[in-house]
Parts: C-alpha cells; structure tokens; sequence
C-alpha cells in the first residue's frame, strides 16, 4: 500500500460520498450532534484537498438533502453554519488550488447570508479548471429529476407538439450536467442505501460502502477506498470491459 501523501492510481474521474454518521459520532462521545458536524467538517476539508492532490476531476459531497430541512431547526442552523464557515475559510484555498464550486439542489431554501457566499465563491470560482467541487446542498435526486422534466414540459408547451425527451437531454438538464459520469459513489457509517442521492447520475456508478463513520474518514482510508476502485471491471452491461 502506497504512504498516507501518496496518489493512488488511478483514481476515478468523478466521486460522489454520502458523508453519514456525525451523529453517531458525536453520540459515542457523549457530544452534542452539532459536534459530529463540526468534525465531519475536518473530515470535508482533508477528503477535498486529497482529491485535489491526487488529480480526482470531479468530487460531489452529499451535504444536505432536501428531506433535512425536517430535522430540528437548531441542527439546521448548525449546519448551514459550517457551510458558511467552510465557504469563508476555504475560498483562498479553493481559488488557489484551481477548483471549482459548484452546487446542485433546490438553492432557494438556503439562507440568504449562506446564498450569498455560496453564489460568490461559485462565480469567482467558474473559470477554474482543477477540479469541480460539487456540494448538494437541500438536494434530492428525485426533485432533481421532477424539477429537470418540468422545465423541459414549460419550454416543451412553447411548440404544438413538443419533441420526445431523450437520455442525453436529461442528462444535460439536470444541475449534474457539467459533470463527468459518476465512477465512485462512496457511504460511511455502514448504511447501504442510496437516499435519493444521484439516481439518474448513479447508473453505471460503483459503490463503496464502509462501517467508518464520516468524521473519522480521512484520506488514509480513502486512499485505500480508490485502491479497491482501481481493481474494480466495469462492464457497463456487456460481458466483456469495454474500451472507455
Ligand atoms: C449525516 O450525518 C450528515 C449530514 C446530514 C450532514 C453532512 C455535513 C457535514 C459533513 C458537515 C458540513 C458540511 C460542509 C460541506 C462543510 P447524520 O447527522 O445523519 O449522522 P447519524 O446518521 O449518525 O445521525
């Protein structure tokens, strides 16, 4: 196994995590949530410099789903904190590592003060060429979808009879169209679902899952995460690899 600062290879060109488990973290501590927030905050930090390093194209960060807003609103509050934090601390970094933000989900919710940061580091951020950092923030892979189709459906009532909607014009409609193919979708803390996390984007994705909860994974194990990738043969639906 290569050493902690070492790039793995190859590494895939998009990688998605479902970031699970501060909660429980913070409760085996005897720790408030928010404190299983805040480090898996560390956690966002260390995973998004690493990636960085070790030449990932694109890394997508499940931060906040539509079906949070329901969790109590002092958590709420936490965490639209720690994303303003993260946004004010890491914009330097973020502008001189040559990445750029990108954001996907139903950004009206965010708070306006939270909005503004977000909205700023992202325009500043465009012309980077590093890596796209996504954060889906008050997203749903579902509502994503329906949102996609409804505005294809109001510009589609412009003309008689509006055209069939094809894979590749829905792939280019919703927020993750910029983005490359998802190769790695990750999900700490031992849970094996999806939770309407990249339906559409998660195809022909390969998945990950690990007992470690989010605040604890660091690039030591994500590193071993992308050498376990590595060895992965994706078939794509045929039998033998095809030459992507
Ligand atoms: C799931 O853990 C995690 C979240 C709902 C939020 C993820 C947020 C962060 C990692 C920190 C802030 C993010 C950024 C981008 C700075 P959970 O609360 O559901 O944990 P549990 O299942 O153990 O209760």
């Amino acid at each position: 196994m290569a050493e902690d600062g070492a790039r793995p290879a190859p590494v895939p060109g998009h990688a998605a995590i479902i970031m699970d488990g501060n909660g429980r973290w913070a409760r085996q501590r005897g720790l408030p949530r928010e404190a299983g927030h805040r480090e898996g905050a560390r956690s966002v930090r260390d995973i998004v410099r690493a990636c960085r390093e070790w030449g990932v194209r694109a890394l997508t960060l499940y931060a906040f789903s539509w079906q949070n807003w329901d969790r109590p609103s002092a958590e709420v509050e936490a965490l639209m904190g720690l994303l303003a934090e993260f946004l004010a601390d890491e914009r330097e970094e973020i502008l001189t590592n040559q990445i750029r933000l990108h954001a996907i989900g139903r950004l009206h919710r965010i708070p306006a003060p939270v909005r503004t940061l977000l909205d700023a580091l992202m325009a500043e951020s465009a012309g980077n060429q590093g890596m796209i950092l996504t954060l889906a923030l008050s997203y749903g892979g579902r509502e994503s979808i329906v949102d996609a189709v409804n505005h294809r459906l109001a510009s589609g009532f412009r003309h008689d009879t509006p055209a069939p909607v094809t894979e590749e014009e829905l792939t280019g409609l919703l927020p993750t169209g910029i983005l490359p193919p998802v190769d790695l979708v990750i999900r700490t803390s031992g849970e094996l679902r999806v939770s309407n996390f990249l339906l559409w984007e998660c195809a022909y994705a390969e998945f990950f899952f690990t007992p470690t909860l989010w605040p604890d994974f660091r690039r030591a194990e994500l590193r071993a995460v992308f050498e376990d990738f590595s060895g992965r043969q994706r078939r794509y639906g045929q039998v033998s690899p095809p030459s992507r």
